[in-house]
């Protein structure tokens, strides 16, 4: 198989979707390995690096994507790499396609196949490849919370932990999945007074049974109200596999927020789970609105580029190889890839995504 690794064009991406090593082991099983010019470089990777196991340097995107059939990026495209997209290739990377149904639309005019790392899950019904960089965003949440509470950067002054005869900070946690599990491992570690919330019992219990100080509430918007017009601190981290975030910080809890206290919406790359969020970035993290300062950067993990690459890597290699040894024996990995595939040459072919589509189009003709 020809492989192709662009080098990421989102503001402030520095990842790679495969480290040397794993281009290594691809090309030790008779794949060929194409990478763009310095795409490993903001990960600590130098071209060197991977000509030195056997890869391919190519100069420009254009001829990466001319000579490559299957193209591992880490984010989904954008407008130019987009078009450099052909009917033959199969994309396998972040899509997040439920929330940028036009992004679906070029892709079918196109005719590419694309399957989403998020989409994969594996037989115990987790998601092996949006948890690595989960674990990442949430763990970066609660520092970057921290920090935006500095009065320096604007925040209400707050020393998470506090100190002797202080008061610590209030964090609150929307989603006890795996980002909010560890954004809530950050906070306790920290010292703060931390209330997680979600809608799965069992992943509540989990928690409390780890850390007896936090507390666990069921999700319900009542319950949302109430903890958060406290919180010094809020991070979202809900998610409906395959759909659009679910919005369950309403603008009229956020009004009611202290001035200077800070929103993390770690969702915002399935649409943000706050009413009304904007997307920032590494170069602009935050804005402030009503007060409170919001930060919703869809690509957090880019921060820490080869702690992210290097986990991202490990955790893809498997899945990269069951997709170019397609014609070999049927593997766990190859059922999952079929399951996740959302655009089969141009056609939608995920359930939910169609579905979200549908949702879509009759709001839009109410
Ligand atoms: N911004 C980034 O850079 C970045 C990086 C990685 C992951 N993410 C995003 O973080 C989000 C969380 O990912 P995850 O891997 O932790 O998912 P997860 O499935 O492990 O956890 C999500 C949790 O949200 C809960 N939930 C759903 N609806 C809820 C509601 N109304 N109230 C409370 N809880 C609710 C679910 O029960 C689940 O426990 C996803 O949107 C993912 O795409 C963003």
């Amino acid at each position: 198989m020809k492989i192709g690794i662009p080098r990421e064009i989102m503001t402030g991406e520095a990842r790679i979707a495969l480290t040397p090593s794993a281009c290594k082991t691809l090309i030790n099983t008779g794949h060929t390995l194409y990478l763009e010019k310095q795409a490993g470089c903001g990960s600590g990777y130098s071209d060197r690096d991977y000509e030195r196991v056997g890869s391919h340097i190519v100069d420009t995107a254009e001829r990466l994507y001319e000579a490559s059939r299957l193209i591992i990026k880490v984010k989904q495209p954008l407008a130019q790499d987009i078009s450099y997209l052909r009917e033959h290739h199969t994309l396998f990377s972040y899509l997040h396609l439920a929330a940028d149904l036009s992004l679906v639309q070029h892709l079918c005019d196109i005719g590419v196949s694309a399957i989403p790392f998020e989409s994969i899950v594996d037989a115990l019904g987790t998601l092996p490849l949006l948890a690595p960089m989960s674990q990442v965003a949430g763990r970066i949440a609660t520092m970057r919370g921290a920090s935006l509470l500095f009065k320096n950067r604007g925040g209400r002054g707050i020393l998470l932990g506090g100190v002797d005869g202080s008061d610590s900070g209030q964090v609150v946690v929307l989603g006890a999945g795996v980002a909010g599990s560890h954004a809530v491992a950050v906070a306790v570690a920290l010292g703060a007074k931390v209330d997680v919330l979600d809608l799965d019992e069992n992943k509540l219990q989990l928690l409390a049974l780890k850390y007896p100080l936090i507390g666990t509430h069921l999700s319900t918007p009542e319950t949302i109200e109430r903890l958060c017009i406290d919180a010094d601190l809020v991070i979202g981290a809900v998610l409906l596999a395959g759909r659009r975030a679910p919005v369950v910080l309403k603008r009229s809890v956020v009004e009611q927020m202290h001035e200077g206290s800070v929103i993390v919406d770690i969702a915002i790359d399935q649409g943000g789970c706050v009413e009304g969020i904007q997307a920032t970035s590494s170069e602009r993290l935050s804005y402030v609105e009503h007060g409170v300062i919001l930060s919703a950067v869809p690509n957090m993990p880019a921060t820490v580029a080869r702690t992210a690459s290097q986990s991202l890597s490990s955790a893809i290699l498997p899945y990269v190889q069951a997709l170019s040894d397609s014609e070999l024996a049927v593997s766990s990995q190859s059922i999952a890839l079929q399951r996740a595939m959302a655009i089969d040459k141009g056609r939608v072919v995920d359930k939910v995504l169609l579905d979200e589509m549908g949702a879509k189009k009759a709001r839009t003709s109410l």
